[in-house]
């Protein structure tokens, strides 16, 4: 059976390798879409290859009246659109706990299971909850006849899931990823901030007082609400294999803040983040695809430093065996992405 962890090339005894693996199939952009809506609907043919995942959502977002229209649309979507080598089919399931769920893996997999690449299921709490959707997968998968796993990725957004977030990413092997779910989760431990991801100007740091011309003036700087969050999660995927995603940004006018994040998420080590509308499928390209600079200065140390032991100096800095592993990272994402 494939796994997540198939994706992860085996490390070859005395040489150097990459410490973290990229996805086999980029996923730096999960578009959202819901197939109850039309027009959003009829869009999708055009956006395959545009988007590197196109999900198809069942959950939060879809009106109650609508989860029955959202899930025949998709099956219509799965059957009808070629989604091509390099752009893969996800869907976003009801949680457990809805009335919806049952209905939402049993009609997808049955109908469309061949086409589904991953099922994203929201508010996982624990392992027991992944345990139930992979007996499941298992038992629908046989009975439909598919040869190829159906993988799973959770959603991080409440405090329990959150405390349970290695047992989590190491319930299955059909485990994907993980997102963090900033606004569940707000809402769950009782943040006070009413936005989808991204910061709040009350989360910030001050300066101490700069002489200047003004009395008594700071700079301030915003914090990175979700940084704690973020780094746990990552931590507890690449323990296990697995992918950690940055997930939603709600305020879609304000493209530099959703840029922010989604770097600040890249650079902690997230290998995507989901978009809400097109405009966001190119700043995660972007953003979640190494800069120019940043793999030419990679391949130099690389190329410098031979046969990847010892220490060299580089434009006055020192590169060991260890920045190599740094710099193997940034080359194999660059690889994968033909940069
Ligand atoms: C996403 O599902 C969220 O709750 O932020
Ligand atoms: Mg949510």
């Amino acid at each position: 059976m494939r796994s997540a962890k198939d994706f992860f090339k085996p490390l070859a005894v005395g040489a150097p390798q990459p410490v973290t693996e990229v996805p086999a199939r980029p996923s730096r952009v999960i578009h959202f879409f819901d197939p109850s809506n039309e027009k959003m609907a009829a869009k999708i043919p055009d956006m395959v290859g545009k988007a590197d995942v196109l999900l198809g959502n069942l959950e939060d977002g879809v009106k109650a009246d609508n989860k029955v229209a959202a899930r025949e649309g998709l099956v219509r979507i799965g059957q009808e659109v070629d989604f091509g080598e390099n752009t893969q089919l996800w869907t976003r399931l009801n949680s457990l706990d809805s009335p919806w769920f049952i209905d939402d893996i049993t009609t997808l997999v049955t109908a469309i299971g061949d086409k589904l690449d991953v099922v994203m299921i929201p508010k996982v709490e624990g392992a027991e909850d992944i345990h139930y959707v992979d007996r499941l997968l298992a038992q629908l998968e046989a009975k439909a006849g598919l040869t190829k796993p159906i993988l799973v990725h959770a959603i991080l957004e409440t405090a329990r899931g959150m405390v349970n977030v290695e047992e989590i990413c190491a319930a299955s092997p059909r485990m994907q990823g993980l997102s963090l779910g900033p606004a569940d989760l707000a809402a769950d431990r009782r943040m006070k901030t009413t936005r989808v991801g991204g910061g709040h100007p009350g989360y910030l740091v001050r300066e101490d007082p700069v002489d200047g011309d003004i009395e008594g003036e700071r700079a301030t700087y915003q914090q990175d609400l979700w940084h704690y969050t973020i780094a746990r999660m990552v931590d507890a995927c690449v323990m296990n294999g697995i992918f950690p995603y940055y997930g939603p940004f709600g305020d879609i006018k304000d493209t530099v803040a959703c840029e922010d994040q989604f770097r600040n998420a890249f650079l902690l080590g997230c290998v995507g983040a989901w978009s809400l509308h097109p405009v966001q499928i190119e700043i995660g390209k972007r953003v979640f695809s190494p800069s120019v600079e940043d793999v030419a200065h990679a391949r130099r140390v690389v190329a410098a430093m031979g046969d990847g032991t010892g220490a060299v100096m580089l434009d006055g800095k020192m590169e060991d065996d260890a920045s190599l592993k740094q710099c193997q990272v940034i080359v194999a994402l660059a690889d994968q992405l033909g940069k």
